[in-house]
């Protein structure tokens, strides 16, 4: 059973929030259930028992009905790190723009969302991270939802949303690696750049930059070298066999 609220005039729902939805009011007491679902111009609101909980709405506030975070802004980071000075800030050139266009050229005109791959590498290859701002113009380009690129963003480990160190470590983790020794060697590449992973979160912000801006990490899984493990990138070079107690070493490496 259900029961069905008009919902006054003026006012707009982006459906594709509808989850988000949540009640909110200047006072902060105001008790609305969440909407179950939306049928047509109506909100609808699931029901309980005999007495549905619709009847405590007060339709007047119905205005107070605010929108969460959208799954957009939910999953586009922030670029903003001390990494972020390592990087020439998103600008839309000629080049860029041609670039963008010849590797649009390869699709079939109405198959043009296929270069989101192509476009994407482009970005991070030349800025270092897919920003907002890029994430917008890839979307134009192909004539996409900004969400559809946020997908492919945020399903691909190899696409940083925030702006990394010059030197970014990635360290496998997978169970080779994890048993050959990666944790250790992230412990130590962490204590050797004066990294805080505390707040890291592996899926929705895996990165971790150190104050100084100059190195960053995160975990990666099979790196397709488990026999000589443990094993990382830094940057694009491929390392094998890093012992933890081999890090300065590494480092030393690209600081010489
Ligand atoms: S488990 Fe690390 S490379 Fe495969």
């Amino acid at each position: 059973m259900s029961t069905r609220i008009v919902v006054p005039s003026p006012r707009s729902i982006n459906r594709s929030q509808l989850s988000y939805i949540r009640p909110h009011s200047p006072s902060g007491n105001i008790e609305v259930p969440k909407p179950a679902k939306i049928d047509r111009d109506n909100l609808v609101y699931e029901s309980e028992g005999e007495i549905p909980k619709a009847r405590k709405i007060n339709l007047e506030h119905v205005h107070y009905l605010t929108p969460e975070p959208s799954v957009l802004e939910q999953n586009v980071h922030s670029p903003e790190t001390p990494g972020t000075e390592n990087f020439e800030p998103f600008a839309i050139s000629a080049d860029l723009e041609e670039k963008a266009n010849n590797r649009i050229a390869q699709y079939p005109a109405d198959q043009k969302r296929s270069a989101v791959l192509p476009l994407l590498h482009e970005v991070q290859h030349r800025f270092g991270f897919i920003s907002p701002e890029s994430i917008d113009w890839v979307a134009k380009k192909l004539d996409i939802a900004p969400i559809k690129v946020v997908e492919v963003v945020t399903f691909y480990p190899g696409f940083r949303q925030k702006a990394p160190g010059k030197l970014h470590f990635r360290v496998c983790r997978t169970l080779s690696c994890a048993m050959g020794g990666s944790y250790e060697l992230m412990a130590k590449l962490c204590e050797a750049t004066g990294i805080d992973r505390s707040s890291a979160d592996g899926h929705k912000d895996p990165i971790s930059v150190s104050p100084c801006g100059r190195y960053s990490v995160e975990y990666a899984e099979c790196l397709a070298s488990c026999g000589t493990a443990p094993v990382c990138l830094v940057n694009d070079d491929f390392h094998e066999g890093v012992a933890a107690d081999k890090v300065q070493d590494l480092i030393a490496q690209y600081n010489g």
